[in-house]
């Protein structure tokens, strides 16, 4: 090994595909592993790996701690990675980004500062449970560091006046509750309505959405706990949120949702310290976040720093300005944001996670598998998934992921409290001397609510709730 050369993380990175030959590192070391790309037991998936560090991705499959995968790398190797590109990069202290944290190569950016990603769709619904490390992420700002020994969350609006609560109280006077709960981004999918006409925002594929085990307080047993009684509740409306996170003027991101969700024994709010049984990440809110299961991401604030019991909507720009729907046929010099509500329950989705538009499959092969989500907002359970393979013409039932698939901790959920996704697969034929399938799938919830067919009569100008059939378009070769 004395002998081979060494190479940058530069030249590494150039050979990031089957054409440029496909490098990856290892502990510091080099290896060339385009041959080895068509016989990966794991499928296409390591060229995620392609140009960049192998470690990362291995974390996230625990399948490779083995010594026959390490003795087949070894086959590989062809150089040694320079010294100083093994290392992190220095962090600059002028930039406010400079302390997000690191993230997973895998992840699909949006946008990095502030910090927008989403993993790619093939390993999305790998797992029930999505792996902290790719869950997606959504920044407005930079992710506020936070000691958790300073921390305090206040509540505001109850009759004793200001709560002052550490994160110590949290854990240890309310009983630890934990939920699994999907999180979507209300413009999941945005780039679809992109097609139709150019909206404003990140440009969002199928993958803003991801599921969770979440542990923490009730909000509900913590209001009651500090006061919350019939006569606050005659007059409260909303309650409000507010992040640690700040923007250039002070304020921070906020938002809030309606009281009954709240205070409802069926709402399941949860101030959640613990995503997937461990303390939340940085990027996921650490120390604290609102978990409002079946409830628009927007409204599920990270870096939880006060509650407000009001009569009143968060002033938030986020909830008053943003994240509201509107008519195809408002314009940005038309739309008044006063006339629509908030976004709150998130309609029926689904959408195809294994097969990519534009890619093609094999003649030879004579069934087509077919894979991906489906949710519904407002624990609306969904209990059927539809697809197509001729764009809408003939339907096939997808098969749902029972319980016992899932997990003995994953027991179904009480009626109206469906808060996690389903994943669904379902084979079918290949019918004869097709040159192109149009796969579609569509998801429908126990309010029998389903998906629109198209894009363009929900289009709006914020590009939120696309949540049409979706469909890729797959050639027969
Ligand atoms: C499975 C090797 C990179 C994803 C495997 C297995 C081997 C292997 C030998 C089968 C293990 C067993 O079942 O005993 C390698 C080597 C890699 C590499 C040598 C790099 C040079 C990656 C990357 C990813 C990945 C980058 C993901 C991004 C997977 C998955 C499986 C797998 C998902 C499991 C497949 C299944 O359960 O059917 N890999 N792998 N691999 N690999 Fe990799
Ligand atoms: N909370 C704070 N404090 N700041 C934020 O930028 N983004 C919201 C919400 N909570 C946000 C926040 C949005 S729009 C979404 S979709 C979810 O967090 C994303 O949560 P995740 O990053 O854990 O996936």
């Amino acid at each position: 090994t004395n002998s081979l050369p060494v190479y940058s993380q530069e030249e590494v990175t150039k050979h990031c595909s089957i054409e440029k030959g496909v490098w990856v590192t290892y502990k510091g070391g080099v290896y060339d592993i385009t041959d080895f790309v068509t016989v990966h037991p794991g499928g296409d998936k390591i060229l995620l790996a392609a140009g960049k560090a192998l470690e990362p991705f291995w974390a996230l499959y625990g399948v490779h701690e083995q010594e026959h995968v390490l003795e087949i790398l070894s086959e590989y190797k062809v150089g040694i990675l320079r010294a100083e590109d093994s290392k992190k990069d220095d962090i600059k202290s002028a930039d406010p980004y400079s302390t997000d944290p690191t993230r997973h190569p895998a992840l699909i950016v949006n946008s990095v500062k502030p910090f927008n990603a989403e993993p790619p769709p093939v390993i999305l619904t790998d797992n029930y449970i999505t792996p902290t490390d790719i869950f997606f992420k959504r920044n407005h700002l930079p992710v506020p560091r936070i000691d958790p020994k300073t921390y305090r969350l206040e509540i505001e609006g109850l009759p004793g006046g200001t709560v002052s609560l550490t994160l110590d109280d949290l854990k240890t006077l309310f009983p630890k509750r934990t939920l699994i709960a999907t999180i979507q981004c209300a413009g999941n999918r945005r780039s679809e309505m992109n097609k139709v006409k150019q909206v404003k925002g990140l440009n969002w594929g199928i993958a803003a959405i991801s599921n969770a085990k979440w542990s923490g307080a009730y909000l509900r047993d913590v209001l009651y706990h500090y006061g919350f009684s019939p006569e606050v509740a005659a007059k409260a409306r909303h309650v409000q949120f507010e992040g640690l996170d700040v923007d250039v003027t002070g304020t921070p991101y906020g938002a809030s949702i309606p009281i009954n969700k709240a205070m409802s024994e069926e709402g399941d709010v949860l101030l959640a310290y613990q995503m997937n049984g461990e303390d939340l990440p940085a990027d996921h809110g650490f120390p604290v976040r609102a978990i409002v299961p079946g409830v628009v991401g927007a409204r599920n604030i990270k870096w939880l720093g006060k509650i407000v019991i009001s009569e009143e909507e968060s002033q938030s720009h986020w909830q008053q300005n943003d994240y509201k729907g509107f008519s195809p046929g408002t314009d940005w010099d038309t739309v008044d944001f006063k006339s629509a509500p908030a976004i709150q329950e998130l309609p029926v989705q689904s959408a195809i996670t294994n097969l990519a538009d534009g890619s093609s499959i094999d003649r030879d092969m004579d069934k087509v598998t077919v894979k991906g989500y489906a949710w519904s907002g407002g624990g609306r359970e969904v209990v059927r998934v539809d697809v197509s393979l001729d764009g809408g013409k003939t339907w096939h039932v997808a098969k749902l992921q029972s319980s016992e698939e899932i997990e003995s901790s994953a027991p179904s959920p009480p009626p109206g409290r469906a808060w996690a996704w389903k994943l669904w697969e379902i084979e079918i034929p290949l019918p004869e001397g097709a040159q192109e399938l149009e796969v579609v799938c569509k998801a429908v919830d126990s309010s029998y609510n389903t998906q629109p067919d198209s894009v363009a009569p929900i289009w709006n100008l914020r590009g939120v709730l696309t949540n049409a059939w979706h469909q890729v378009r797959v050639k027969v070769k």
